[in-house]
């Protein structure tokens, strides 16, 4: 690592228009603690930037379905996201947000000093205007047909099927968001950031002099760079947002994305005042964005060029973003409710902040979306976190009390213990190593094999049986395995802080330090230490199953939602109707056939006599017996067709409902068997 005497590190700001879920622990929050627990224990000083981005289309959106003001939403989810974030441990120096007193000047003043400088273009546009909402139309508020792929339901701002970053006029056929109706072109003035004014210099600072970032990173960059810049609108015609400050610019807001990554200046200024100028100023500081991938041309292109036409400020020197997680094989989606929201997950498992954030790092979308599964989830908890850290911490605490009775006996090292001090030190460099380069699941997965190398230490030296006959010999390996733990502690603290906390309360130690990794002696020979207490449990079938349950019931729901009756087929006549000859019948009996999952044998009193029919209804049918008894439609004129050895007189009719069941049309009042329908 490159010397620094100080280290900003900024966390993508979350639209507080709903809760978080596990793709933003995953993508940002996880990653950026684990990075600043790592730093504080090297000693660094270290400042970690959160809070809420306030404004934006996404809250007005969300405000007007509700039918609650801008802040009404603001206030009720900064607060959720806030509490979230503290709950799993999330170790922000300050979580602000975007409509702070602080901000509203910082943002404005920013602005201000732009416009005075003359870094800002006036232009005067058409622009799309929803007539029937008396409102330009911008990014959220407008969707339409992407011009690059094709996709439907693109957003003014940016198309999720193929990334690209768009213009609202880019669209085609573009509808309202509001009103659904068409919108007409009206002329209206912004003010815009001349990006291309910075391609030279955003070139020579990123792809001459940051060739070290993560590929998917560098490469949207160089993309965006190659396609050339273009000046990009920083005002908005909206209510909700910050005035842009200057004369005849009456009804104007900041675009979001100019305000909200000034929130990280904002919300620094909040904590520590004009000190702020040694955190965002001095270039002994190092600057870092942790972000999502969808956030990589904010944070390397558009806040750079701002930070340029400024001055005065820092560039960030990495901008470690990751891809996106999946659930279950699915795009996570607010709107479509198919996520792990954090608070539910508090609910649901109660105390187990650590697994979730273990998890997570160890599926962590570093490179590519990755995928999380619930049984993934349990199969990591039980036979990872248990099985190896768990029983390990818990072998040697057991065993302490058990022969030295909680005292911790003294060490006579062999060249074992050497052996495997060596292990642990060859780990603790790799480990460091992989930090320092942000590639956080190996990082974790090398501190699990700390664990693994004490198991296997315990494994081979069978304390349990040398107890018997050498009792010198059984402190040693005690003490030596207490010695792993408390590396444990600290190896593992940047990733499950609460698990160290707990570990390190039961070996009596407190002030722990990277440096101190690697030592044998961090918990001193006739020091008591506390109760055994159980690290981590086993997470049981039925809570996952009630999980995957919850999501297969988000996902009928949404297919409800989404439901469209099928269109009309082309033209019948009531000739070819006629043809169909379809009456009612009495079901006498209703059986499921055997050897096939999907026909039910029905027989049917069609008033002249008994006939056999066949549906392949069953699924729908758990107890086919609930049938009889019922008058059924069905149409009499089929030929006869024969279905697993049996032949079939007509057929049933059912309507096919949304999920793909079906449901047997009845008579709403009795009608004689046989009797015609048409
Ligand atoms: N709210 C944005 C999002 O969720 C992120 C804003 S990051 C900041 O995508 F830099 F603008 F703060
Ligand atoms: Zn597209």
């Amino acid at each position: 690592m490159k010397d620094f005497k100080r280290t900003l590190i900024t966390t993508a700001l979350p639209y507080a228009n709903g809760p978080v879920h596990i793709g933003h622990l995953a993508g940002v929050y996880v990653p950026a603690d684990i990075y600043a627990r790592y730093l504080r224990l090297r000693g660094q000083d270290v400042l970690m930037i959160g809070g809420s981005d306030e404004h934006g289309v996404p809250i007005t959106i969300k405000a007007r379905k509700e039918g609650v003001t801008p802040q009404d939403i603001v206030d009720r989810y900064h607060n959720i996201i806030k509490d979230s974030f503290a709950e799993f441990g999330i170790s922000f120096d300050v979580y602000g947000r975007t409509t702070s007193d602080t901000h509203r000047r910082v943002a404005s003043d920013f602005f201000r000093r732009l416009y005075d400088k003359g870094e800002f273009v006036e232009k005067t546009s058409m622009q799309l205007y929803d007539e029937e909402a008396g409102q330009f139309l911008a990014d959220r508020y407008v969707t339409g047909t992407c011009p690059h792929c094709g996709a439907e339901g693109a957003y003014g701002d940016q198309c999720e099927a193929c990334g690209t970053s768009l213009n609202a006029t880019d669209l085609v056929n573009p509808k309202s968001a509001i009103t659904g109706s068409v919108p007409v072109m009206r002329e209206t003035k912004h003010y815009y950031l001349p990006l291309d004014k910075w391609q030279g210099a955003l070139e020579k600072w990123i792809l001459e002099g940051h060739k070290e970032w993560k590929t998917n990173v560098y490469g949207q960059c160089k993309s965006w760079l190659d396609m050339g810049l273009q000046p990009r609108a920083v005002s908005r015609d909206l209510d909700w947002g910050i005035p842009v400050p200057v004369e005849g610019a009456e009804g104007k807001v900041l675009y979001v994305w100019f305000d909200a990554p000034i929130g990280y200046i904002s919300n620094t200024i909040d904590l520590v005042g004009d000190d702020y100028t040694k955190w965002w100023k001095d270039p002994e500081t190092r600057m870092l964005h942790f972000i999502g991938k969808d956030n990589i041309v904010f944070h390397c292109i558009v806040f750079p060029s701002m930070l340029m036409a400024d001055g005065s400020y820092n560039l960030p020197d990495n901008v470690p973003a990751n891809e996106f997680l999946n659930l279950e094989g699915d795009k996570i989606s607010t709107s479509r409710n198919w996520a792990v929201w954090l608070h539910e997950y508090l609910r649901d498992f109660e105390g187990k902040q650590d697994v979730l954030r273990y998890v997570l790092t160890a599926n962590a979308p570093e490179t590519k979306d990755n995928d999380f599964t619930w049984a993934d989830f349990q199969q990591r908890n039980n036979s990872e976190l248990v099985a190896i850290l768990g029983n390990f911490v818990n072998r040697a605490v057991v065993l302490t009390h058990k022969y030295f009775d909680g005292t911790v006996p003294a060490a006579n090292p062999t060249e074992k213990e050497t052996e495997l001090q060596a292990e642990i030190n060859d780990l603790k460099a790799k480990v460091t190593e992989a930090l320092d380069n942000f590639h956080f699941r190996e990082a974790l997965k090398l501190a699990m094999d700390m664990a693994r190398a004490g198991n296997r230490y315990l494994q081979e030296t069978e304390p349990w049986k040398l107890a018997k006959t050498d009792m010198e010999r059984t402190g040693t390996i005690l003490n030596t395995a207490l010695q792993i733990c408390a590396n444990l502690a600290i190896v593992f603290e940047p990733f499950l802080p609460f698990m160290s906390d707990k570990l390190l309360k039961m070996l009596g130690g407190d002030k722990i330090s990277w440096d101190m990794l690697g030592c044998m002696d961090l918990v001193p020979a006739g020091a008591k230490i506390g109760e055994p207490v159980l690290l981590f449990e086993k997470i049981e079938d039925d809570a996952i199953q009630a999980q995957v349950q919850k999501l297969l019931d988000t996902k009928k729901a949404n297919e409800l939602q989404a439901w469209k009756p099928a269109p009309v087929k082309a033209d019948c006549t009531y000739e070819d109707f006629e043809k169909v000859d379809i009456r009612v019948g009495k079901v006498l009996e209703c059986s499921k056939v055997k050897k096939s999952k999907k026909l039910l044998q029905f027989l049917i009193d069609d008033g002249m006599e008994k006939r056999t029919i066949l549906s392949g209804i069953a699924l729908s049918y758990e107890d086919p017996s609930v049938l009889v008894g019922k008058e059924v439609c069905f149409i009499a004129n089929f030929p006869p067709r024969k279905m697993m050895g049996i032949e079939s007189q007509g057929m049933i009719l059912s309507a096919v409902n949304p999920d793909g069941t079906l449901t047997v049309i009845s008579p709403s009042a009795p009608v004689a068997p046989g009797a015609s329908v048409g």
